[in-house]
């Protein structure tokens, strides 16, 4: 059989694989923890305070015939990020899917920005997908298979509505993605990033605050089931890797 007959034949569910999510006690990550474990995968539920919401999460993929423990750390902290992979790879085996959501998005001005929320945000927003990220691949690389998707925003192209501190760190995951697509690619580790716009019923927008609405030519926000969607064919999808790929209503023409 050709590669390419392979390539069409082969399996590309998750069904089976140990992925860890970061965020999924909020709005967006409870969405792709719930897509990833109905496609079959193991799902660590990493929260970093909210112990009770993760539980609720894994509570549902449990009542749903699927598989997931609960994750906690905080992933500010240097350590954090590989401690959390450490405990996530003690209930469930090495992660094979990396979906590095978690973020912190509190909204400042340049002028009042301080030195102190510019490095919380970065260390959480990209210093901790980097740890992750440096922490699993090569084990992934190693087996010859992975999947890494990291969280980014529109403001990352945009600018957006959270401030600079913010932009500037989702923009430094598209560097990190594509430093680190190249580079394992050849090893069947594909590494992309999301890039959405304003996503109702999350904790960054609770509710559906739909005086935003007009900024959108879709004219409404995003749902995090519609963010999980695409992110659950990317990474089932062997062939695409290096990307960032928008989800925003045509708000950011790629
Ligand atoms: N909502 C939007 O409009 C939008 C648009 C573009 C991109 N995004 C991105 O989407 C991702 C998910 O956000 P969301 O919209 O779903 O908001 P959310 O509901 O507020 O979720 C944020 C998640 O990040 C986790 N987190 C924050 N700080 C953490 C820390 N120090 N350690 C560990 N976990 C931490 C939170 O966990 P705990 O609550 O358990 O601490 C929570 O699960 C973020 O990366 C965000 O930047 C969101």
């Amino acid at each position: 059989m050709s590669s390419e007959d392979k390539a069409e034949t082969t399996e590309h569910s998750l069904r089976g694989r140990v992925a860890l999510v970061t965020g999924a006690s909020g709005g967006i990550g409870h969405a792709l923890a719930r897509a990833l474990a109905r496609d079959g995968a193991a799902v660590a539920v990493a929260y970093g305070i909210g112990r009770q919401a993760a539980e609720s999460v894994a509570d549902s993929i449990i009542a749903e015939g699927g598989r997931a423990v609960v994750v906690g750390g905080d992933l500010s902290s240097a350590d954090g990020p590989v401690r959390l992979v450490q405990e996530a790879e003690k209930k469930l085996g090495p992660v094979e899917v990396l979906v590095s959501n978690a973020g912190r998005g509190e909204r400042h001005t340049l002028e009042d920005l301080t030195v102190e929320e510019f490095d919380r945000t970065l260390a959480i927003n990209l210093r901790a997908p980097f740890l992750l990220a440096q922490r699993t691949i090569p084990d992934m690389s190693e087996r010859g298979y992975g999947r890494v998707l990291f969280m980014s925003s529109t403001a990352a192209f945009i600018g957006g509505i959270v401030g600079p501190h913010y932009a500037a760190s989702k923009a430094g995951l598209h560097g990190l993605t594509h430093s680190l697509a190249s580079r394992f690619a050849s090893s069947g580790v594909t590494v992309n990033a999301l890039a959405p716009a304003l996503i109702a019923n999350t904790g960054m927008l609770p509710g559906m605050p739909e005086q935003l609405s007009a900024q959108i030519p879709l004219r409404r926000l995003g749902q995090p089931a519609e963010v999980a969607d695409l992110a659950l064919s990317i990474l089932r999808n062997p062939y695409v890797t290096n990307q960032v790929i928008s989800i925003d209503g045509g708000i950011h023409p790629g």
